[in-house]
């Protein structure tokens, strides 16, 4: 069998999806075992990150691997001018599998065709974070009950917001309809309206985020205008503030309706809604432990079976 990388949410069928969220609730239900004993899990991040390292690096170490890496590229010899095939290569030789997260789009891509060990992408440039994707899929799934036919406002900056192209290629398969929302400087990417027109995937496209829309979500989802994407700050500060979350907006919003944030925030949502019934961005992060424990069991070969049988959980 070969390798098994996951690089892209748009590789996964209906059915693996599907799969990943069973193998998701297995470690919410069990997230302590020793399955992965003997197993070294490296991550590499070229690109700052809390969430997405330490809830892999967490996800290995509660599943008894070892884990190792760098968070800051700075500090490693790619400073000496060693290309990421090379590092690729060499850190191979140490781990089974790489979490990888790079600010080139198709690092990731690239580094699984080099790679003989499984990479998985935890998000290159502005194109992809799929492993996010798998806990906003989990985190739409557990509040929602289904991922089928549901109303997804998508807010903020979607031109270098990876995780909402990542979203819109993984709801292909459950007759979403969405609504983009945002500023024209930040609006969806051609590319990804042409998917969703090649995919019968709805979509409207707004400029002004108001309660009118908020009323007809089902899942409400944030983003941070991504500062670090601008070649030029004065067009970051021209929108940096542009769609901010009340309190007050969200009176009449549909009982099970859910926020989520892939986080960082910044000022896009206000503190006061964290405490508000629909706020669910704080333990969509730690939905993030369990969907990456599937991910990494999967790229390692690990089935169902051996994982729902395992004699090493901890209870
Ligand atoms: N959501 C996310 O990718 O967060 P981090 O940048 O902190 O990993």
């Amino acid at each position: 069998m070969g390798k098994h990388n996951f690089v892209t949410i748009a590789d996964l069928s209906k059915e693996k999806i599907l799969y990943m969220i069973k193998l998701a609730q297995e470690f919410e239900k069990h997230p302590n075992r020793e399955i992965l004993k003997g197993k070294v899990v490296a991550t590499l991040f070229f690109e700052p990150s809390t969430r997405t390292r330490l809830s892999f690096e967490t996800a290995a170490n509660r599943l008894g691997a070892r884990v190792i890496g760098f968070s800051d590229a700075k500090v490693t010899s790619a400073t000496k001018g060693e290309t990421l095939k090379d590092t690729i290569l060499m850190v191979s030789n140490y781990a089974d599998a790489i979490v990888m997260r790079h600010y080139i789009e198709g690092a990731a891509q690239y580094a699984s065709e080099v790679a003989p060990i499984p990479i998985i992408n935890a998000g290159d440039g502005a194109h992809q974070h799929p492993s996010q994707c798998m806990l906003d899929l989990y985190s739409i799934y557990k509040t929602q009950g289904t991922l089928e036919n549901l109303n997804i406002c998508l807010v903020g900056d979607l031109k270098y917001g990876r995780t909402v192209h990542s979203l819109i290629m993984a709801m292909r398969h459950f007759n979403p309809t969405f609504h983009f929302i945002a500023p024209k400087e930040l609006a969806m990417p051609n590319e990804y309206k042409i998917y969703c027109k090649e995919h019968n995937i709805k979509y409207v496209e707004h400029t002004a985020f108001n309660e009118k829309i908020i009323n007809e979500a089902d899942i409400l989802y944030m983003t941070r205008v991504q500062k670090e994407r601008f070649s030029d700050l004065m067009e970051y500060e021209k929108v940096k503030n542009v769609y901010i979350l009340k309190n007050d907006m969200l009176n009449n919003a549909r009982d099970n309706m859910k926020i989520l944030h892939p986080l960082p925030r910044v000022n896009e949502i206000e503190y006061e809604v964290d405490t508000n019934p629909h706020a669910y961005y704080i333990q969509q992060a730690q939905n993030g432990l369990y969907a990456r424990e599937a991910i990494i069991c999967d790229v390692l070969g690990l089935s169902m079976d051996e994982i729902t049988n395992d004699p090493t959980i901890i209870k």
